[in-house]
């Protein structure tokens, strides 16, 4: 047992795919169905508040119908041992869901709204359906709790603290695609062991200290975890 050990994990989609949740990018993924400067900027928001809401809906209404994976368990098995701190791009709830406590959600929350005038108010949506006229204390429609494309990422600054201070970095289920997250392996400092854990072949050479494992999150994370715990 090794708690004073701090591994880092930065998950994204594929993570939940077994789950049932499409990705973003892969055959099938999300943005072929949908145009993401129609559903996912502030621009679409402003000209399409129905359109956006509906996508979002769609989503967290979907996530009330799937459950965690082994990925997601996995993860919570190596709490036991490990003082682990998960970052993730995706705006499901299925890490905590599995049981895992330190979670840093990156792109926002499905289950979460916030006014669309005061960024500080946020609120826990009841169900799944965002309707227009659900306003918050203020008067202001409510939104929904994502980071859209052209949006700062507020939790940047600390993810990237957390990254500078892992002693095993471990990324689960990401094209890498999309900054600033991609970027985050940038802060792990030189020496530090990292995994990747993805069943498609990334472009990750300039990543040094790369252990790559092509495997799917649920049976490559159980692999990492019990050759870590040993
Ligand atoms: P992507 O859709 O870009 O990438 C998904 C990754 O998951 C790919 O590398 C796949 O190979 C991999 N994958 C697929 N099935 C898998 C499985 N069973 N196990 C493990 N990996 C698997 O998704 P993200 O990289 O998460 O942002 O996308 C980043 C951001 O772009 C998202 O957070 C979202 C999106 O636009 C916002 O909406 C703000």
């Amino acid at each position: 047992m090794n708690k004073q050990k701090r591994i880092v994990v930065l998950t994204g989609a594929g993570i939940s795919a077994e789950s049932g949740i499409s990705t973003f990018r892969d055959s099938g993924g999300l943005w072929e169905k949908y145009d993401i400067m129609e559903v996912a900027t502030p621009e679409a928001w402003h000209r399409n508040q129905a359109l956006v809401m509906e996508f979002y809906n769609q989503r967290r209404k979907q996530l009330y119908e799937v459950q965690p994976n082994d990925g997601h368990y996995a993860l919570v098995e190596l709490e036991k041992h490990f003082d682990v701190q998960i970052i993730t791009q995706n705006v499901d709830d299925l890490h905590e869901r599995a049981g895992s406590t330190n979670v840093m959600h990156l792109h926002g929350e499905l289950k979460k709204v916030r006014s669309s005038a005061d960024e500080d108010l946020v609120y826990t949506l009841d169900g799944w359906e965002l309707k227009a006229g659900d306003l918050c204390e203020k008067g202001s429609q409510l939104r929904p709790h994502i980071v859209w494309f052209g949006e700062p990422v507020p939790m940047i600054p600390a993810a990237a603290e957390l990254s500078s201070s892992a002693d095993i970095y471990v990324i689960i289920g990401t094209s890498l695609n999309v900054y600033p997250a991609a970027g985050l392996v940038d802060y792990v400092r030189p020496g530090t062991p990292i995994y990747l854990i993805d069943p498609s072949d990334l472009s990750v050479g300039h990543i040094r200290g790369l252990t790559m494992i092509r495997e799917k999150a649920s049976t490559g994370t159980k692999k990492l975890v019990q050759q870590l715990i040993k």
